[in-house]
């Protein structure tokens, strides 16, 4: 479609790389969420690493297959969506576009792709007010587990009741990485307040104040702070986790296969394999993580995420035995850039590479993308 619409002389709304929508971005935001979004921990080379690693695998075309019409579609919890795609979570969108709404952009990139977004603990809008927006796309929940348990159970009944297809449960982020950006510039968005919404509508957290958040935001804010981390959670709390809810049950920021069999042994029902796109563990590339992941994952799905940056980087994740694969911060700038379209037409120029490099590769389906489509490269 992109090509068409050159040749009738339009040019595409928004700049069709990474790089690109990330200068458009950068343009637009104050400079200390700009580096809060674009940093990561450290020295900053897993996050680094975790887009160069797609580099260290080519794919291997096959010619005269039969690719000309494409499938792209995939079976996940017993639903099937259009795409692989998915848009991973990021508690700071709300605050990307200019509106301080850019969760219900996203929302609305996701109603109008099919692609599902999973919405952080960290949205700035409450949750059932971003439900409503993804039309007939579901939405997952992603849960950071606060240590006051029936704070937890709250957040979770609600994201059930707002329709929420599954819940994922992020476990790398029980205090934050070492990032020397937002230590520089002394920049949380949660501590300024912001973010903070799904805890500060919530009745079981409010019941936790002396003050309401409307009083007393600072003091709100306190709360919250003393009771998000929750470093103590360990597998002994799996089956509790397990019997929150009955939807789908994932778990992010695994990377070890003893921690995926443990996951699974526990009746979870997902991996999603992730560094956090670098701005946690000081580590290595996720993408090395794969495969060691999806052969202890024993079938069960596993979903992707950090450094994709372009449909052949979803090709190759797919190759390595991903059934899903989000991105984070290509979105997430696409939201700062042009709100809903932004993100959309970042998702759809993803969606369209992957959809050509199977083409032009010889591979109909997404499960034509085997691992024997890649070579690894010195
Ligand atoms: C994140 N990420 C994240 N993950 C999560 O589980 N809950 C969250 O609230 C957030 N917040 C967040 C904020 C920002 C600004 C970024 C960039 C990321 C991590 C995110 O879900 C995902 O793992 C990475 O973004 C994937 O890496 P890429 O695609 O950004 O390289």
């Amino acid at each position: 479609g992109i090509y068409l619409t050159g040749l009738s002389g339009q040019k595409p709304p928004f700049p069709l790389t990474y790089a690109g929508m990330e200068e458009l971005a950068k343009s637009k935001l104050d400079p200390e969420l700009y580096d809060y979004v674009a940093g990561g921990s450290g020295d900053e080379a897993t996050q680094r690493g975790n887009v160069d690693a797609f580099a260290g695998w080519g794919v291997v075309p096959r010619m005269l297959s039969g690719a000309a019409e494409r499938d792209l579609s995939i079976e996940l919890f017993g639903r099937t969506y259009a795409t692989p795609l998915m848009m991973a979570p990021i508690g700071v969108l709300g605050v990307m576009h200019e509106s301080g709404h850019g969760d219900l952009e996203a929302a609305r990139a996701a109603a109008a792709t099919g692609i599902p977004m999973i919405g952080s603990t960290l949205m700035q809008d409450p949750m059932e007010t971003v439900a409503a927006e993804l039309g007939s796309t579901p939405g997952f929940y992603q849960l950071y587990t606060p240590n006051d348990r029936e704070v937890a159970e709250s957040l979770v009944r609600r994201a059930e009741a707002a329709g929420y297809a599954g819940i994922v449960v992020t476990l790398d982020t029980w205090t934050l990485g070492w990032r020397p950006r937002d230590l520089q510039h002394a920049t949380f968005p949660q501590l300024r307040g912001y973010c903070l919404e799904n805890y500060f509508s919530d009745p079981v957290f409010r019941s936790r104040l002396a003050k309401t958040p409307e009083e007393d935001r600072d003091a709100a804010t306190f709360t919250w702070a003393l009771m998000f981390g929750n470093p103590g959670l360990s597998w002994d709390d799996l089956q509790w986790l397990r019997d929150l809810t009955d939807l789908p049950l994932i778990l992010k920021g695994i990377c070890h296969p003893d921690d995926v069999r443990r996951a699974r042994d526990g009746g979870v029902d997902g991996i999603y394999c992730s560094t956090h796109g670098g701005r946690q563990v000081a580590s290595a590339p996720a993408l090395g993580f794969l495969p060691g992941v999806v052969a202890a994952a024993e079938g069960m799905p596993v979903v992707f995420d950090s450094g994709v940056r372009t449909g052949v980087d979803v090709v190759k994740a797919l190759a390595l035995g991903a059934t899903a694969v989000a991105v984070g911060r290509p979105y997430g700038w696409g939201v700062a850039a042009g709100g809903a379209a932004g993100a959309e037409h970042v998702l759809r120029c993803i969606l369209a590479e992957a959809d050509l490099t199977m083409g032009l590769n010889g591979y109909r389906t997404i499960a034509d993308i085997t691992p024997d489509m890649l070579v690894r490269l010195p």
